[in-house]
This record gives C-alpha cells, sequence and structure tokens, in this order.
C-alpha cells in the first residue's frame, strides 16, 4: 500500500486531495496546522497530524510520526492581493516562508527517505498566475514562480535518484477557503492610488466564466502521484488549461 502525506489539510484543495487518495486504497497522512477529526472520513489507513510548514520542529515532529511516505504533495499556501505599496514586508516574509520556503523546507525533509529507497514523487502547487502577470499579485506570483523554478532543478537533480518532481497549478477556486483566508490578511485595505485598477480588477473577476474545482485538482494529483509519463507542469481546472495553453502558445 502506497503512503502520500498532504501538507494543508483542513480544507480546499488538501483536503479534497486527502479524500482523493483515501478513497482509492492509498495510506494518507493528513496534515494540517490545527488537526481536526471531523473533516474526513474515518478510515485505518488515515493519519491526521500537526504540521506548520514554517516551523522546522514541527517539520521534523511530522517525519518522524509519517514512517515511510511515497508521495509529497506540498500544497499548504496562503494568498494576498494588493499594490506592493500596500504589501507590509512582515506580509511578504509571510508569504515567502509559508508557500516558498515551506515547500523547499518539507522537500528537504522527505529526501533523504526517497533518494536512499531510489523511488518517490514531490508534488508542488502552485498556480496558473505564474502563467501570466496580474495586477496586485506581484508577491503572492513572485513566492509561487519562485517554486516552480525550483521545482525544475530539482527534477533534473533528482533524475538520477530516479525521484520524480510534478508542480500542479490551479486556476481561480473561489469555493475553497482561500480568498476568506487571504481577506484576513487585507484588512489595511488598498492603497488610494490604486483604487481605480482594484475596482477595474474586481469587475473583471465578475465577468470570468471558467474556474477551478478541487476536484480538478485532486485529480492533476492523482495523475502526477501515479503517471511516471504525465507532464512536469500539470494545469488543474477548465480557466487553468486555458492560461497553461494561452502561455505555451
Ligand atoms: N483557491 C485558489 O484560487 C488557488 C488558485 C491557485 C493555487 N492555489 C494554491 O492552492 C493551495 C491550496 O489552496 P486552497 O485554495 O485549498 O486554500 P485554503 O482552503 O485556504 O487551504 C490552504 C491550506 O493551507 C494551510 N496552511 C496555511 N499556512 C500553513 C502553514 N504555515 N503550515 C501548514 N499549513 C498551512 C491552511 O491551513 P489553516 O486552516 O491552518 O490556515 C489550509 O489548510 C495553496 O498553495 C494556494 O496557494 C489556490
Amino acid at each position: 500500500m502506497k503512503t502520500v502525506l498532504i501538507t494543508g489539510c483542513s480544507s480546499g484543495f488538501g483536503l479534497e486531495v486527502a479524500r482523493h487518495f483515501l478513497d482509492r486504497e492509498w495510506r494518507v497522512i493528513a496534515t494540517m496546522r490545527t488537526p481536526r477529526e471531523d473533516v474526513l472520513p474515518r478510515s485505518d489507513r488515515l493519519s491526521i497530524l500537526a504540521l506548520d510548514v514554517k516551523d522546522p520542529q514541527s517539520i521534523r515532529g511530522v517525519i518522524d510520526a509519517a514512517g515511510p511516505i511515497d508521495v509529497l504533495v506540498n500544497n499548504a499556501g496562503i494568498g494576498f492581493l494588493n499594490a506592493l505599496e500596500g504589501t507590509p514586508m512582515d506580509t511578504v516574509r509571510d508569504i515567502f516562508e509559508t508557500n516558498t520556503l515551506g515547500t523547499i523546507a518539507m522537500t528537504q525533509a522527505v529526501l533523504p527517505q526517497f533518494r536512499e529507497r531510489r523511488k518517490g514523487v514531490i508534488i508542488n502547487v502552485t498556480s496558473t498566475v505564474t502563467c501570466r502577470p496580474l495586477h496586485l499579485l506581484s508577491v503572492y506570483t513572485a513566492s509561487k514562480s519562485a517554486v516552480n523554478a525550483f521545482s525544475e532543478s530539482l527534477a533534473l537533480e533528482l533524475e538520477q535518484f530516479n525521484v520524480r518532481v510534478r508542480v500542479v497549478l490551479p486556476g481561480r477556486a473561489p469555493s475553497t477557503r482561500f480568498g476568506e483566508n487571504a481577506q484576513a490578511r487585507m484588512k489595511d485595505g488598498f492603497p488610494e492610488p490604486y483604487s481605480a485598477i482594484v475596482q477595474q480588477i474586481f469587475a473583471n473577476w465578475q465577468k470570468e466564466t471558467t474556474v477551478t474545482h478541487a476536484a480538478d485538482v485532486a485529480e492533476a494529483v492523482w495523475l502526477a502521484a501515479n503517471d511516471a509519463s504525465s507532464p512536469f507542469m500539470i494545469p488543474a481546472g477548465e480557466d487553468a488549461i486555458e492560461w497553461y495553453d494561452a502561455r505555451s502558445r
């Protein structure tokens, strides 16, 4: 039986990925900052462990408790939308520590066992915002683009050990808690000189008809985990595929 460890399983994509693998007879280590037993179906193949990807001690603890794993899904992440002038440096650090350094630290923590067993898959969840520049997302996009670049280089380095790296790029998913969680970091509002562009961005979102669903991301992660011939980058969601194809043209 194969084992997957997923970060950020309290809601959204991480929760759906955990359900998807549980339904398909995998052993699932669902990690959350605040463990909750009531969000996933009970199973003797499920372990719910506490993990904050910003905390090295927490990472060590979870890797020790998890036992051997076959697939790591770096899904935990935080969002933020504002002009750079409205983005405190503490927020910039928080975004990079979670989205970028958290992913790198988790990857580093599983590598010795993957290398020794000459087997393993690392799946990093980034975003289609990395496919084209968007207003008000400079810091968030930078944090995810760094993971894309990190993953590309790492994939080369790990090929010799039969360890695969994949990047899953979801589109916009209004149904997860991502927007709500991001808003909690956006209490200071937008700087006044940017108000026209902010209004325009919000109005454009209302017009968008295609979105990403958590199930799209779960399927993309499943493909990345199970199909060695899957592409290095896998867009997840109808809007994500459109964006990704536009970038590739
Ligand atoms: N929704 C979108 O539109 C969208 C689009 C593209 C990419 N993404 C990416 O997809 C991933 C999942 O997002 P989502 O939409 O499912 O959002 P979500 O519902 O907000 O889920 C994010 C998860 O990350 C966890 N998390 C945050 N900081 C953490 C930390 N320091 N340590 C461990 N876990 C932490 C959250 O846990 P808590 O409950 O403890 O906060 C939560 O479980 C993120 O990497 C996000 O950047 C989202």
